[in-house]
C-alpha cells in the first residue's frame, strides 16, 4: 500500500483543510505513514501570512527533496496559501514538486494522485470552484472535536494581509447544510465544535434572501444541537462583533466563555492605516459590552508591531491595551511585508532590530498579564473537557477549559470526557490542578 505524510502549517482553516486532503488521499486507497520517512507522497499544507512559515516550509521542502533524490518514486505535493500565492512560478521555483494546488482545489487532488498520475508536475489553483469541508471526505484528528466550516474568503482590506488574495472573496454556507453537519458530528460523538471562517461575523450576509441570517442565529442553532456540549468559533472581525452575537454568546449554553477578538494595533492612526475600519475607543467599547454580558469571558487576541509608520507613542498604545483589556492570551507578530499588499509598498518601513525590541517588550507585558489573568482561577472548580495524557508529564492528564487554557491535572478519565478540576496553580500559558471528586450525598 503507498503511504502519504501530510506536514501542515499555518491556521486552524488550513488544519481543517488537512484533514480534507487525509480524507481524499484515504478515498485513493492510500494509508497514513506515522513518519514522513515510511511516506511515498510527502504533502505540505503551506501557509504564507509571514515570511516564518515560508522559509519554514523551505527548509521541510529540502528535506523531502533529498530523499526524492535518494527515492525518485516520492511524489512531493504541495497545497496551501504558499501554493496558491507562487502559483505563476512555483514548478520553476521549485522544480522538484509534482503536484501543487490551492486551497480551493482540494477536491481535484484525486485527479493527479490517483491511478497513473503520480508524478506528473500538474497545478491547480483558483478560487471559482471551491467546495466546502463538510461535502468532502474527511479524517479527523480527534473522535470528539471537529472544525466546522461555515464560509471561505475574506472581503476585508487589511492592509498587511495576504489572505484576502490567496483565499479570494467571502462566500457563505448555508445554514441548512451547516447544521446537518453538526447534527452528523453530534451523531458520530463529537462534543465539541469550533466554527471556522476567516470572519465569522460577517457570515450569513452574502446569502441569498431565503436563506440570509446573521452569525448569532447560527450559534444558536448550533447549540440547540443535542450532544455538542461546547462551541466555540474563530476569528470575528471586531468590526462585525454585534449585539445579537453578544446575546447568542450569553444565551447559548453550549457557547464557550471565549473570543478571540484579534486588536492588532492599539492606536488608533496605525488601525486606519491598517484598515481596520475600527478605533482604539470603538474596540474598547465592544470588550465593555461583551463583558457586561457575559460574566467570566476570556479575551484572547493578534497584535502586530512594527507596521509601517509605527512609532514609539503608536507601540506605547498597544502596551496600554494589553494591560486595560488583560486579554487571558495573546499571539504576537512581527509585521512582515508581504508582496502584494498594500503595506508591503509603504515606504516608511521599520528596522527590524526595532520591531525584534519592541516584540520583546510586547511579549513580557502579554505573559505578565496572562500570568495573573491565570492566577486568577487558582482556587476555582473548572470544567475541563479531557484531551489526553500531559504533554510534559504523562502521569498527568490535558485537557481545556471552556475558557480555552490549557489544564495538567492529576484524574483519572477517559479523552472526551467532560471533568470538573480544581486549579491548584497557574504559568502564563497553563493552569495546574487535580480532579475534583463528586462530594457523596
Ligand atoms: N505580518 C505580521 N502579522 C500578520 N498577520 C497577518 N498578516 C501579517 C503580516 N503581514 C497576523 C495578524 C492576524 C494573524 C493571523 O496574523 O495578527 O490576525
Ligand atoms: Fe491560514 Fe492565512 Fe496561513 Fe492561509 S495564509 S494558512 S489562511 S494563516
Amino acid at each position: 500500500m503507498r503511504r502519504y505524510h501530510v506536514t501542515t502549517f499555518g491556521c486552524q482553516m488550513n488544519a481543517h483543510d488537512s484533514e480534507r486532503i487525509k480524507g481524499m488521499l484515504e478515498e485513493l486507497g492510500l494509508g497514513e505513514a506515522v513518519e514522513p520517512e515510511t511516506a511515498d507522497v510527502l504533502v505540505f499544507n503551506t501557509c504564507t501570512i509571514r515570511e516564518k512559515p515560508d522559509t519554514k516550509f523551505a527548509a521541510y521542502l529540502g528535506h523531502a527533496i533529498a530523499r526524492k533524490r535518494a527515492n525518485p518514486e516520492t511524489v512531493i505535493a504541495v497545497g496551501g496559501c504558499y501554493a496558491e500565492a507562487q502559483r505563476e512560478r512555483l514548478f520553476e521555483l521549485h522544480p522538484e514538486v509534482d503536484v501543487a494546488f490551492g486551497p480551493g482545489s482540494i477536491p481535484h487532488l484525486g485527479e493527479w494522485l490517483g491511478a497513473g498520475g503520480f508524478g506528473v508536475p500538474r497545478g491547480s489553483f483558483g478560487i471559482d470552484e471551491r467546495t466546502f469541508a463538510g461535502e468532502l471526505p474527511m479524517h479527523r484528528e480527534r473522535s470528539f472535536q471537529a472544525w466546522v466550516q461555515i464560509s471561505m474568503g475574506c472581503n476585508s482590506k487589511c492592509s498587511y494581509c495576504i489572505v484576502p488574495a490567496v483565499r479570494g472573496r467571502e462566500v457563505s454556507r448555508r445554514p441548512g447544510e451547516i447544521v446537518a453537519e453538526v447534527m452528523r458530528l453530534a451523531a458520530d460523538g463529537v462534543r465539541e465544535i469550533t466554527l471556522l471562517g476567516q470572519n465569522v461575523n460577517s457570515w450569513g450576509r452574502d446569502l441569498l434572501p431565503d436563506v440570509r441570517t446573521e452569525f448569532g442565529e447560527l450559534l444558536r442553532a448550533c447549540d440547540a444541537v443535542e450532544g455538542i456540549e461546547r462551541i466555540r468559533f474563530t476569528s470575528p472581525h471586531p468590526k462585525d462583533f454585534r449585539a445579537p452575537v453578544i446575546a447568542a454568546m450569553a444565551e447559548a449554553d453550549a457557547v464557550c466563555e471565549h473570543a478571540h477578538l484579534p486588536l492588532q494595533s492599539g492606536s488608533s492612526r496605525i488601525l486606519k492605516a491598517m484598515r481596520r475600519t475600527y478605533t482604539r475607543e470603538r474596540y474598547l467599547r465592544l470588550v465593555d459590552e461583551m463583558r457586561a454580558a457575559i460574566p467570566d469571558l476570556a479575551l484572547t487576541t493578534d497584535l502586530i508591531v512594527g507596521f509601517p509608520g509605527e512609532t514609539e507613542d503608536d507601540f506605547h498604545e498597544t502596551v496600554e491595551a494589553v494591560e486595560e483589556v488583560r486579554y487571558d492570551a495573546a499571539f504576537t507578530f512581527v509585521y512582515s511585508p508581504r508582496a502584494g499588499t498594500e503595506a508591503a509598498a509603504m515606504t516608511d518601513q521599520i528596522p527590524d532590530e526595532l520591531k525584534r525590541e519592541r516584540i520583546e517588550r510586547l511579549i513580557d507585558v502579554v505573559q505578565r498579564v496572562a500570568h495573573e489573568r491565570n492566577t486568577e482561577r487558582v482556587g476555582r472548580v473548572e470544567e475541563v473537557l479531557v484531551e489526553g495524557p500531559s504533554r510534559t508529564d504523562p502521569s498527568l492528564l490535558r485537557g481545556r477549559t471552556r475558557r480555552n487554557t490549557t489544564v495538567n491535572f492529576n484524574g483519572v478519565a477517559q479523552p472526551g470526557e467532560l471533568v470538573d478540576v480544581r486549579i491548584d496553580a497557574a504559568t502564563s500559558t497553563t493552569l495546574r490542578g487535580a480532579q475534583a471528586v463528586p462530594v457523596a450525598a
